[in-house]
């Protein structure tokens, strides 16, 4: 970085101290050599389109239509002409579908002031609707009796980072309050923490059982915690895990809730890889199905950058809000806060409030598009299964090398069981990148129990590359820990 200024200017410490491992110096590194010329395949972020995934092409077409209306009336008159056999060389496909052209021009109409415009700050009411049916839709909530969503409960949000920091900046109004966070962790929650100025509460995952959550651990975690003064005011709780892959089940879920509930501390359910659940008998459950009509405080979080949209560049976010706690001595509720914070934002973007309005609004079996959206879903889905079973498998060949629990998210993060003496994860990874130009985040920057070395990577890259580099990946871990 260049620093040859003569401006010396204090800042704010804590977002010097914060850190973000997953943009770190491997990254930059590999900046570096991608300059000189090298090959580089970054597996540090669940970024998939960057490795190739391609968009679904009804999220793309709603998209192009919404952005530039005019084209709607456009693709109107050149599908009649089309239809009278004047447009020799395109066939059908060429087309938006009718169904298509009807959704652009609908969602219009419902966004009254057009795509240019500010929004409502929380996100336009009929998407805020839209995203609570949704939730009703995932969660059963007619068979099983569940509160409905509430629109009004509902923030709309530059991908679900936003909607996490104006959780966490409510929580923590000094320096003795703290959340509790699970490690491995993803390092948007240290952060955010950090900058607040409050005391991030680690609870380890218990690695040799698939990462699983443990209330004996939450126990010892929150009483230590609480031992040194840290009021401690909630648990995050990322499910499916990043970077450690575990999916939840019911019990466990239940569990958390009631430690919770006893302990009165707000959850925070980071449920943005929900759709990343790939073995058959391990579905997702949300927070808000379990919690069911407990008074539990829960902010939970998703996002149209994971699962099989991956449309991380278009930062679709959003917080749902039940049982939103009074705010201590004012005559307000936690969802009046988090509102003024998104009006000081003004409002989110307007295209990740569209990319999250077709995400809540899949095309239904009857219409046109159905059957190619859930073909590019499945493949995405099942392509991005294959490509971790080919990775875990070649851990096998790597000595050493220790991968625990079921497959979820987008990541994995085996353990290193033999570095060599006087090295560490992160040597390890940075040895990775020169020697192969893959690019892996050191455990430490997740958070690890002490003595223990991993590192996650993302299984996004195409099958091909996958073939290629993984020989070269298993040669260089063989040589580095022999
Ligand atoms: C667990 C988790 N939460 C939140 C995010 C951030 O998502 P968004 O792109 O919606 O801000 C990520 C991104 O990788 C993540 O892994």
């Amino acid at each position: 970085m260049n620093v040859n200024t003569p401006w010396d200017m204090s800042v704010n410490r804590r977002i010097l101290e914060m850190e973000y491992a997953v943009r770190g110096p491997i990254p930059q590194r590999a900046a570096e050599l991608k300059k000189q010329g090298r090959r580089i395949i970054p597996c540090n972020l669940g970024n998939p389109q960057a490795l190739g995934q391609q968009p679904i092409s009804f999220y793309r077409e709603v998209l192009s239509l919404v952005e530039h209306p005019v084209r709607i009336a456009r693709e109107r008159r050149l599908k009649t002409l089309f239809n009278g056999g004047a447009l020799g060389g395109m066939d059908a496909d060429d087309f938006p579908s009718d169904y298509v052209l009807d959704l652009g021009e609908r969602y219009l109409a419902q966004m009254e002031t057009g795509m240019g415009a500010y929004s409502d700050s929380s996100g336009p009411q009929f998407i805020r609707e839209a995203v609570a049916r949704y939730i009703d839709r995932r969660d059963g909530a007619d068979d099983v009796h569940l509160p409905r969503s509430d629109p009004g409960q509902i923030f709309i949000t530059n991908g679900a980072s936003e909607a996490v920091r104006y959780v966490i900046d409510l929580l923590i109004g000094d320096e003795s309050d703290g959340v509790m966070i699970p490690i491995p962790q993803y390092p948007l929650y240290s952060a955010a923490i950090k900058r607040c100025g409050g005391v991030q509460v680690d609870y380890f995952l218990d690695e040799e059982s698939g990462w699983a959550m443990d209330r004996t651990l939450l126990e010892s975690s929150l009483a230590a915690a609480r031992e040194r003064g840290v009021a401690v005011k909630a648990i995050v709780v990322i499910n499916p895990g990043n970077p450690t892959g575990a999916v939840l089940n019911e019990e466990t879920i239940g569990e958390v809730i009631a430690f919770a509930g006893e302990n009165g501390l707000a959850i925070i359910a980071d449920e943005v890889y929900q759709e990343n659940v790939y073995d058959a008998d391990a579905g997702f459950v949300s927070f808000a199905r379990v919690l069911g009509r407990s008074d539990v405080p829960l902010f939970s979080v998703h996002s149209t950058s994971k699962g099989f949209y991956g449309e991380c560049g278009h930062r679709g976010g959003y917080l749902e809000i039940r049982n939103a706690p009074r705010v201590k001595d004012a005559n307000l509720s936690f969802t009046d806060l988090v509102l003024k914070q998104a009006s000081v934002n003004i409002c989110s973007n307007t295209v990740g409030q569209l990319m999250m309005y077709l995400l809540v609004s899949p095309p239904p079996e009857n219409a046109e598009p159905y059957r190619r959206f859930t073909i590019e879903r499945r493949k995405i889905l099942d392509d991005l299964h294959d490509k971790a079973v080919m990775i875990r498998a070649g851990f096998d060949h790597m000595d050493g090398m220790a991968c625990f629990g079921r497959t979820g998210a987008m990541y994995l993060f085996p353990r290193l069981d033999r570095l060599p003496e006087g090295k560490d994860d992160f040597d390890y990874c940075m040895g990775l990148l020169e020697e192969t130009g893959l690019v892996t985040v050191n455990g430490e920057g997740f958070g690890q129990e002490p003595g223990t070395s991993h590192l996650r990577i993302a299984f996004l890259p195409s099958r091909e590359v996958i073939e290629e580099v993984l020989p070269r990946w298993i040669d260089f871990h063989n040589a580095y820990v022999n």
